[in-house]
C-alpha cells in the first residue's frame, strides 16, 4: 500500500480546480490517481501531460513553455503540448496526454489520450543504412520508425553492446549508484520489435559514395538508398611510457567502463590524467568509490577554456572538497608499473590510471570516401554531406551553426541526438533544418553545470549571481553579443537563454 509520503503531490485534477488559478501561459503540477500531470494552458488552449520528463524525470513545472512546446528544466528536452511527442532529445520517449475540460468556471482533467499511431512513410523497398550505434546513430533510427518509415534499416557498430546511455559511464554508472540495467538506451528486443537490424561488433570499412555501397570487416558488402554518418569519436592515446599496462585506461565504451569498475573494486589510488568533463566526471565517480585521486592536467584552471577561470576556480575547489588532489600545469612522462612519473619531478602511486585528454573525431571512413572534410564531415543545415543522400551527424559533424554564423563541430552528447533526428526526418524527405543552439551538461558530485551556445573566445564574461554559492548565470559575450551561457541551478535562465539565441538565429536567417 502506498504511504502518503509517496502520494502525488498537487491537486486531484480529476476533481477539477477553478479556471482562474491557471492563467494562459502558466503551468500546474497536480495528479489523476497516483499519475503525476502538468496542466498548461497556452495560447488560450489547455493541456494536460505526464509531469515529468521521459528522460531522467526532470520536473516539467519548472520548464519553460515555447510556443506549442514545454522545455525540460534540466536537459533542454522539447515536447509536444499537443500530442506528448519528445521532439526534440534527450528525452525520445512520449510524455502520456489527457483531456482536459473547462466548464462553469472549472477545469478538469479527463481520460488519458491513446497515443497516436505514425502515418507510414517512405516505400517498404528502401534500406537506410546507420554507420554508429551511438548517439547520433539510435536517435536517427528511433525517429525513423517513430515517424513511420516503411523501409528497412540497418545499424553498424563496431561497439559489443547495443547504444548507450554514454553520459552516465562517467557518472552514476561508474560512481556505483546506477544499476546497469539503466545504461541501454533500449533494451534488446526493441530493436526487433521495431525492425532495426542492428548488427553488432562490425566495423565499415569502406563506403562507396557512386554506388552507395559499404564494405564491412567480414568483407561482405551492403547496399543502402540512405546513409547516416555517426560515427562518433575516439579518446586521444597518450604516447608514453607504460600506456599499454592492464591498469591504464580510456573511457568511451560501456567495456572500458565496465573494466574501470572492476579494478576499481579493489583500487586504493587513481591518477587521472587530463582535466577534462571526462576526466574530472571520472574523479567525481571515483571519489564516490572512495578512492584517493589525483587529477594531472596541463593547464592552469581545470575547464577553463571552456568556462573561463571564474567557473574553472569554482570547479577546482569542488573536486578539492571532495578530497581530490590536483597538479596543474604538470603532465604524466611515464606510468612505470604503479608509479605515475611527473614531468616537474616525483611521481604519484596509482593502481588505476584514467587517460582523458580528449577525444578524436572518427573521419578516416568519410575521408577514405572522399566526402568534403573539415577538421570534421561538412554537413549543410540539413545534415547532408557532399554526396547526396549520405547524411552526417553527432561528434564527426561540423555544421553551420546559424546562431555563431561558423562552422562548428562540438562533442556533446544532446547535439548527436538531436542531429541524428534531423538527419532521419531529411533522410525520410521531411526538408527540416538543424537549428538547435547546442546544449550540454556536466555533473560534478551534486552540482549539475548547463551550457547552451558556443563561445570558442569571448571578450567579456558577464556573471549574474554567486559562482561559489553555486547559484550564477555566466555569459560569454563577443563585441557585446552573447555567444554562450553556462549555469548552475538556474535552469529557467539556461532554457530562456537558448531561446534567445535560437530566434537571434531565426531573425538573421529571415532578414539574409
Ligand atoms: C564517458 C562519457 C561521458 C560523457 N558525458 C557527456 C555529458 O555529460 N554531456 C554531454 O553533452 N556529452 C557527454 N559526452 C559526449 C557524448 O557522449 C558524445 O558527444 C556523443 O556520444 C556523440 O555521439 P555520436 O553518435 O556522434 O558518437 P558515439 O556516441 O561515440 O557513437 C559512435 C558509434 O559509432 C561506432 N563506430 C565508429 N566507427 C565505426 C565504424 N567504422 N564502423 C562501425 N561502427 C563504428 C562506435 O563504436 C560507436 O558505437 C560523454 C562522452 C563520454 C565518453
Ligand atoms: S531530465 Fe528532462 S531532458 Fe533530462
Amino acid at each position: 500500500m502506498a504511504t502518503d509520503d509517496k502520494k502525488p503531490s498537487g491537486p486531484d485534477l480529476s476533481q477539477g480546480i477553478p479556471a482562474a488559478d491557471l492563467a494562459d501561459g502558466a503551468m500546474l503540477a497536480g495528479h489523476i490517481s497516483d499519475d503525476e500531470v502538468l496542466l498548461v494552458r497556452q495560447g488560450g488552449k489547455l493541456f494536460a501531460l505526464s509531469a515529468h520528463c521521459t528522460h531522467y524525470h526532470g520536473p516539467l513545472a519548472d520548464g519553460l513553455l515555447v510556443g506549442d512546446t514545454v522545455r525540460c528544466p534540466w536537459h533542454h528536452a522539447r515536447f509536444s503540448l499537443q500530442t506528448g511527442e519528445a521532439l526534440a532529445a534527450p528525452a525520445l520517449a512520449p510524455l502520456s496526454c489527457w483531456q482536459v475540460e473547462e466548464r462553469d468556471g472549472k477545469i478538469t482533467v479527463k481520460d488519458k489520450k491513446p497515443q497516436p499511431a505514425p502515418s507510414k512513410t517512405g516505400s517498404a523497398g528502401e534500406h537506410f543504412v546507420i554507420v554508429g550505434g551511438g548517439a547520433a546513430g539510435f536517435a536517427a533510427a528511433e525517429m525513423l520508425r517513430r515517424r513511420g518509415f516503411a523501409g528497412s534499416i540497418t545499424m553498424i557498430s563496431n561497439d559489443d553492446a547495443a547504444p548507450v546511455d554514454r553520459p552516465n559511464l562517467s557518472k552514476d554508472y561508474l560512481a556505483g549508484s546506477a544499476p546497469e540495467d539503466w545504461v541501454p538506451l533500449r533494451g534488446d528486443d526493441w530493436y526487433a520489435e521495431n525492425r532495426i537490424d542492428l548488427k553488432l561488433k562490425t566495423e565499415v570499412t569502406a563506403l562507396d559514395t557512386k554506388a552507395k555501397e559499404l564494405t564491412l570487416s567480414d568483407a561482405s558488402k551492403l547496399k543502402f538508398n540512405k546513409l547516416l554518418l555517426a560515427t562518433g569519436a575516439e579518446p586521444i592515446k597518450l604516447d608514453i611510457p607504460g600506456i599499454g599496462q592492464k591498469h591504464v585506461h580510456t573511457l568511451r565504451s560501456l567495456a572500458d567502463c565496465r573494466a574501470i569498475i572492476a579494478q576499481a573494486k579493489d583500487a586504493k589510488r587513481a591518477v587521472v590524467i587530463g582535466a577534462s568533463f571526462i576526466g574530472l566526471e571520472t574523479a567525481a565517480a571515483l571519489r564516490a568509490r572512495d578512492i584517493e585521486v589525483h587529477v594531472v592536467a596541463p593547464e592552469k584552471r581545470p575547464l577553463e577554456r571552456v568556462f573561463g577561470p571564474q567557473l574553472g576556480d569554482f570547479i577546482r575547489a569542488l573536486h578539492e572538497e571532495h578530497g581530490v588532489k590536483f597538479h596543474l600545469e604538470n603532465t604524466v612522462t611515464a606510468i612505470d608499473g604503479k608509479q605515475a612519473k611527473l614531468k616537474t619531478g616525483g611521481a604519484v602511486d596509482a593502481d588505476l590510471v584514467i587517460v582523458g585528454v580528449g577525444v578524436r573525431p572518427r573521419l578516416a571512413l568519410a575521408e577514405k570516401a572522399g566526402l568534403a572534410v573539415d577538421k570534421g564531415v561538412s554537413v549543410n543545415g540539413f545534415m547532408e554531406t557532399s554526396a547526396a543522400g549520405i547524411y552526417a551527424a553527432g561528434d564527426i559533424a561540423r555544421w553551420p551553426d546559424p546562431i555563431s554564423g561558423e562552422r562548428i563541430r562540438v562533442e556533446h552528447w544532446v547535439v548527436a541526438e538531436r542531429q541524428g533526428q534531423i538527419a532521419a526526418l531529411n533522410m525520410m524527405g521531411v526538408r527540416t533544418p538543424f537549428n538547435s543552439a547546442p546544449f550540454f551538461w556536466s555533473q560534478h558530485y551534486d552540482v549539475p553545470i548547463n551550457y547552451v551556445g558556443h563561445a570558442e573566445k569571448w571578450d567579456a564574461i558577464d556573471i549574474e549571481g554567486d559562482v561559489m554559492k553555486r547559484d550564477c548565470v555566466v555569459r560569454y559575450t563577443l563585441g557585446g553579443r552573447v555567444l554562450a551561457v553556462a549555469s548552475i541551478y538556474r535552469d529557467g535562465d539556461s532554457l530562456k537563454a537558448g531561446v534567445e539565441l535560437e530566434k537571434r538565429a531565426a531573425k538573421a536567417a529571415a532578414s539574409a
